[in-house]
This record gives C-alpha cells, structure tokens and sequence, in this order.
C-alpha cells in the first residue's frame, strides 16, 4: 500500500508527538501543488496560522506572496510548510524534542513531493534541512546538491518586516531560484 497525501494530512491531524498538540488550536500541514518542482521549508506556524490551519497567512504571508510575484512565481504552483507543524506559543523558537518529533511529516511530505529545489526560510530551517552550521547573514543565497535536490535558503520573511532593507536581499535570492528553475527543468 502507497503511503499517500491523504495519509499524512490525518496523521499530523491527529498527532500528540510531543507537547505542541495541547496548545495548537489546529495543526498546519503543508499547502500547494502536489506535483511542484518546488518547495519551501519556514519554521513554525504563526497565531494566524494556528487559527486557520494554513501556512503562510499571517502578514509573512502577504509579504511572501508580494515576493513571490515579483520574481514571477505563483504561490498556486509551489509548495510551503514548515519544520514544525504546530505554532509554538509566543512564536518562540522550535525546541530540539518538537523538530525531532515532527521531522518525520517532513520526510513524508518531501518523499511525497520529489522537489527539484528547496528553499529553506530563515535560520531554523536552513540549520535542520541544509547544515547544523548555517549561517544566514553569510549564506544565503548559496546551493547545496544533494541526490536530485538543489537547496538554498534565505531570509524569512519575518526577518523582512523586522528589517526592510532585507527585502532586496531575499528578492534576489528568490530571482536565483527562479533562473534555477529553468536549469533543473531543462
Ligand atoms: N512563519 C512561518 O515560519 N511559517 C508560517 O507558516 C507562517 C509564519
């Protein structure tokens, strides 16, 4: 039997892994086109997230849609989630135990997915999918191969509306996804 979509969405609906599960109000799985050849990996969902049970739709949402545009890439055609699929109260950090216990869902999803880029949003998610090491300031915008994979990461939109003058930085960045595209595609 294929594990399918369908399976993991009611695995995560249904997950007690670790503490998360008593504070979330829902759990956000994953969101996009199942056949994209591109995925986007951020950290935790947001209060927003957590009450719609969406990724992405809180203003680092809107904020990532605008990006997205801009570099002409269309959300509809993506793939987004997260490292961990419930919100961590007060937007804290992930904890080391609740990445571990949701790595699995991740796994499946890009088991299920097969993307030819990802994209990691911000430190959390570049120091788990890419390198324990990764340093953003220094590394954005670098690629790693790995089997039929390219990966890179930027900032996250967050560090965006923290910091405006990184949004020229990450639109960049997002420019060299789109040229790779083409490249992986060709
Ligand atoms: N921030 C994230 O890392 N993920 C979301 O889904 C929303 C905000």
């Amino acid at each position: 039997m294929q594990y399918t979509w369908n399976d993991l969405e009611q695995h995560i609906a249904s997950c007690t892994q670790c503490p998360l599960c008593r504070s979330r109000r829902r759990p956000v799985i994953g969101r996009g086109n199942y056949q994209a050849d591109l995925m986007l990996i951020a950290e935790a969902p947001g209060a927003q997230e957590d009450q719609q049970g969406i990724p992405f739709v809180g203003r680092s949402g809107e904020l990532l849609d605008k990006l997205l545009l801009e570099c002409g890439l269309d959300r509809a055609e993506i793939y987004i989630t997260n490292i961990l699929k419930c919100h961590p109260p007060g937007n804290r950090d992930p904890k080391e135990e609740e990445k571990r216990a949701c790595f699995p869902y991740l796994k499946y999803e890009t088991f299920l997915l097969k993307p030819k880029i990802i994209v990691c949003l911000g430190r959390v998610a570049a120091q788990r999918i890419i390198s324990p090491d990764f340093k953003i300031t220094r590394q954005h915008g670098a690629w790693t191969h790995r089997k039929d994979c390219a990966l890179t990461a930027t900032y996250h939109p967050s560090a965006i509306l923290r910091d405006p003058s990184k949004y020229a930085i990450v639109k960049e960045d997002f420019c060299e996804v789109v040229k790779k595209r083409v490249e992986v595609n060709r």
